[in-house]
C-alpha cells in the first residue's frame, strides 16, 4: 500500500514538473496592456486588436498584449501619463493627447495644416512623418505608427450654419490649449473636456456643441443630441500608436529584435486601421444622415473664414517648428 502510494506520488510529481515545464514554453514572459478609448468595433480599437496578434505570432507567444476598449484604463491623458512611467505599456492616442508635452504634436493639431488626406499621407508616410514619430520620445513614450483620424468639424444642439453662427457658442474641445484658442478666435468658448463626459454634456445643455470626425460623431451618439453638423473640416488629427518606454525596454531586452517586430506590426496594423477607416466613415456618415441629422457643406469663402480666422494660430510656434511647418506645406 506504501509503495504503491509513494509510486502515485511520484507520478504525480513527475506529471506536475512536466505539466510545468511545459506552460513555461507556452506562457507569455510578459504580459502588456494596450489602451483605447473607443468602443470595441471601432477602427483603431480592431487595429490595435490585430496589432496584439501580429506581435503575439511574431514572438512565438512571448510578448501578450490585451487590449482595454471603451476608456476602461482612463482617459486619453491620464492614459498617457501613465505610460509615462511604465503603468500602462500601449496605447491609441489622438495626437491632441500629446499636445502639452510635444509641440510637434500640437502642430499637428493647426487648423487647416493639411490641405487633403492625400497630403497628409504624403507627409506622414514620409521623412517628416518618422522624424515626427521620433518626436514624441521626449515624452517617455515611443510612436509606432500612425492611424486615420479623418476631419473634424463642429457639431451643434442648434442649427449652425456659416461662422458668424459661432459667435457667443460654448464648444468642447480636447484638453488641448491650441484647440482652445481656436476656438476662441472663432467667437465661441472653448470647454476643455474628456471626450467620455461629451455626451452628457451636450444632452443636459452644459456644452452647446463639440467638433469631431464622422466616426466618433456616430459612434459616440453625440449627432443624437447635438444633430447639426457643419462641414468646416478644420483639423485632420492623425492618431498614434504608442509603446511606453519602460515596456520597450522590456519587449527588447527579451530579444533585441523585437523591436523591429513591434515597429513591422504597428506599419501593418495601421494600414488595415485606414482601410477600416475609410468604411467606417461612409458607414458612419450614412447612419447620421439617415437619423435626420443636418449636415451643413460650406463654400471656398465661408472656409476662408475659418482659416483666416485661425492663422493667428501659426504665428505661435519657435522657429524649429516653423521649419516643419514650412516643410509640410511644400510636401
Ligand atoms: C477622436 C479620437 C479620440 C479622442 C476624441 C476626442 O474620437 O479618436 O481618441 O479622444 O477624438 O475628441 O477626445
Amino acid at each position: 500500500m506504501r509503495r504503491l502510494l509513494a509510486l502515485l506520488l511520484g507520478l504525480l510529481l513527475a506529471l506536475s514538473l512536466c505539466g510545468c515545464g511545459k506552460a513555461q514554453e507556452s506562457e507569455p514572459v510578459l504580459l502588456l496592456r494596450c489602451a483605447d478609448n473607443q468602443p470595441e468595433d471601432y477602427p483603431t480599437t480592431r487595429a490595435a486588436e490585430y496589432f496584439a496578434s501580429l506581435v503575439e505570432e511574431r514572438t512565438d507567444g512571448r510578448v501578450v498584449i490585451r487590449v482595454f476598449a471603451n476608456a476602461e484604463l482612463g482617459g486619453e491623458k491620464s492614459v498617457f501619463e501613465q505610460m509615462q512611467f511604465g503603468g500602462i505599456d500601449f496605447a491609441r492616442v489622438s495626437v491632441g493627447t500629446l499636445s502639452e508635452q510635444v509641440p510637434e504634436a500640437e502642430m499637428l493639431q493647426l487648423p487647416y495644416l493639411f490641405r487633403d488626406a492625400d497630403h497628409m499621407w504624403r507627409v506622414l508616410d514620409g521623412k517628416i512623418g518618422d522624424e515626427l514619430l521620433l518626436s514624441v520620445r521626449k515624452a517617455d513614450v515611443a510612436g509606432l505608427s500612425w492611424f486615420d483620424a479623418g476631419a473634424r468639424n463642429i457639431y451643434t444642439r442648434e442649427p449652425v450654419c456659416c461662422f458668424r453662427d459661432l459667435a457667443g457658442l460654448t464648444i468642447r474641445v480636447q484638453e488641448s490649449e491650441l484647440m482652445s484658442r481656436m476656438i476662441r478666435l472663432w467667437g465661441a468658448t472653448p470647454v476643455q473636456m474628456v471626450y467620455s463626459e461629451v455626451y452628457s454634456a451636450l444632452e443636459t445643455g452644459a456644452i452647446d456643441g463639440a467638433e469631431n470626425n464622422w466616426p466618433s460623431y456616430e459612434a459616440t451618439g453625440h449627432f443624437e443630441a447635438a444633430p447639426y453638423y457643419l462641414l468646416d473640416g478644420h483639423a485632420r488629427l492623425p492618431e498614434l500608436l504608442l509603446v511606453s518606454k519602460v515596456a520597450l525596454e522590456k519587449i527588447t531586452s527579451l530579444d533585441e529584435s523585437y523591436g523591429d517586430v513591434l515597429l513591422q506590426s504597428a506599419r501593418e496594423a495601421a494600414v488595415y486601421e485606414r482601410e477600416l477607416w475609410k468604411e467606417r466613415e461612409t458607414a458612419s456618415e450614412a447612419l447620421v444622415r439617415e437619423n435626420g441629422c443636418v449636415v451643413t457643406e460650406l463654400d471656398e469663402a465661408e472656409l476662408q473664414k475659418f482659416r483666416d480666422a485661425a492663422a493667428p494660430l501659426y504665428e505661435d510656434f519657435p522657429a524649429e517648428i516653423q521649419a516643419i511647418i514650412k516643410r509640410i506645406r511644400a510636401a
